[in-house]
């Protein structure tokens, strides 16, 4: 499911070019940016492989996309900020194509719906596979050719619609999951999954360092706006847990009467549990005294050593205050990782904060309708951080920031919890 090498490893490639002649280093980074392009963009077409064309237009909920979306969207991204503005003579595939497959830029013009995304049966799964063939050709054939001055602009573009792409390969994952997830004969995306191993363990807490840290994204390589500027911020004394949240803790929880105990809730998780009915995890099911779960690999056992999964900031937050600790916040969570303090970070789940995605001081959006991206929900949405066993390798980081509404249930999050003396 991960692509064999990643942005970040190659971006180091490319940059150890830097202090050869100029035209060799030029031939190193177009190799670069080739390898790498072919690489992500076929890492799309085989998550989306595992899949019937019946399964790639299916909407299961208006914040899911059908795969056959995400791959024609993806490939609308570089057309539009790519090709259009820097491929001489590039014609566009089907000018149809961008009122269907725009997201939420406004810059770039009028969209289609988002929950009617799931009725676009045309253009069909094997048109899609042909538009991306085209703007593939057209993208591989600009970076071949493209003189310097033009590589200086069309590099950083390339690297960003590859961050974008590797995004959604996660969202195809998550979101036909959803899909499956609805359906009662608990379809198969892989049979070979299995969640990947965690640590374990439970009550290990590691001191975190209190006083003034640096936070956000000091580097050189890529990183999105929202990860910058760096600046200082002051931590209090705590202990963060080594561990993720397991499944085990999580049926403690249930059985003390966690979804059960307004007192527990916030007003408007609480809302949630009576709205929709929550009494466990997104995609547990109970059956002859059973606990199941929906997986990628179908209806599974709910495994007790594993991490909680498929939880929202809500129920993070209901579990917390059971415990008697708190969730971290996501400073406290990028200092904690960056310091080795904790196990699982990066690979199983994403992790709840209990920041509210909100910009660093003095943070300004990036020109352009790229500046769409991120800074513009910065409003009622949560921080997790980390990564999940479906983000592709090497794209996250300690920096990273991930945001979802506090309700959401269908990525693969979980938590770890921090203790105040
Ligand atoms: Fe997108």
């Amino acid at each position: 499911m991960q692509p064999a090498a990643t942005l970040r490893k190659q971006d180091t490639d490319a940059r150890s070019a830097s202090d050869m002649p100029a035209q060799t280093a030029l031939r190193r980074q177009r190799e670069h940016w080739l390898n790498i392009f072919r690489l992500i963009r076929s890492e799309t077409e085989t998550r989306a492989a595992r899949l019937s064309s019946e399964d790639q237009v299916v909407q299961s909920m208006p914040d899911a996309s059908p795969t056959k979306w995400h791959r024609a969207h993806v490939t609308w991204f570089f057309e539009t900020f790519l090709l259009a503005p820097y491929a001489r003579d590039y014609k566009i595939y089907d000018e149809r194509f961008a009122f269907l497959f725009n997201s939420y830029y406004v810059a770039a013009g009028p969209r289609h719906d988002r929950p009617k995304r799931g009725l676009i049966t045309r253009p069909s799964t094997e048109e899609v596979a042909a538009y991306r063939a085209h703007v593939d050709a057209a993208v591989i054939r600009l970076l071949e050719e493209a003189d310097e001055a033009t590589c200086d602009k069309i590099f950083p573009i390339v690297e960003i619609g590859l961050h974008h792409e590797q995004q959604h390969q996660e969202l195809l994952v998550t979101d036909i999951l959803h899909a499956f997830a609805q359906n009662p004969v608990c379809p198969v995306y892989d049979p070979d999954w299995t969640m990947p191993a965690s640590r374990g363990g439970r009550d290990a807490f590691a001191e975190l360092p209190a006083g003034v840290h640096s936070v956000g994204y000091a580097g050189e390589g890529f990183h999105f706006d929202n990860e910058r500027p760096v600046h200082q911020v002051l931590l209090q004394p705590a202990r963060i847990e080594r561990h993720l949240v397991s499944n085990m803790l999580w049926l403690e929880f249930m059985a003390d009467g966690g979804y059960t105990t307004p007192s527990l809730w916030l007003s408007d998780g609480w809302a949630r549990v009576e709205a929709e009915g929550w009494a466990a995890p997104g995609y547990w099911r109970q059956r002859d005294g059973q606990w199941l779960s929906m997986t990628l690999a179908g209806e599974q056992p709910v495994d007790l050593a594993a991490p909680v999964c498929h939880v929202s900031y809500y129920e993070a937050d209901a579990f917390a205050r059971w415990a008697g600790k708190h969730l971290p916040t996501e400073m406290e969570w990028e200092v904690a990782a960056r310091e080795g303090l904790i196990d699982d970070a990066f690979g199983l789940v994403w992790q709840w904060t209990r920041s509210a995605y909100a910009p660093y001081p003095a943070y300004r959006p990036v020109e352009g309708a790229l500046g769409e991206y991120n800074g513009k929900f910065m409003i009622n949405q949560m921080v997790l951080r980390g990564s999940s066993l479906a983000t592709p390798k090497g794209h996250a980081r300690a920096t990273y920031r991930n945001f979802f509404y506090p309700q959401a249930r269908w990525q693969f999050t979980g938590l770890r919890l921090v203790d105040y003396p």
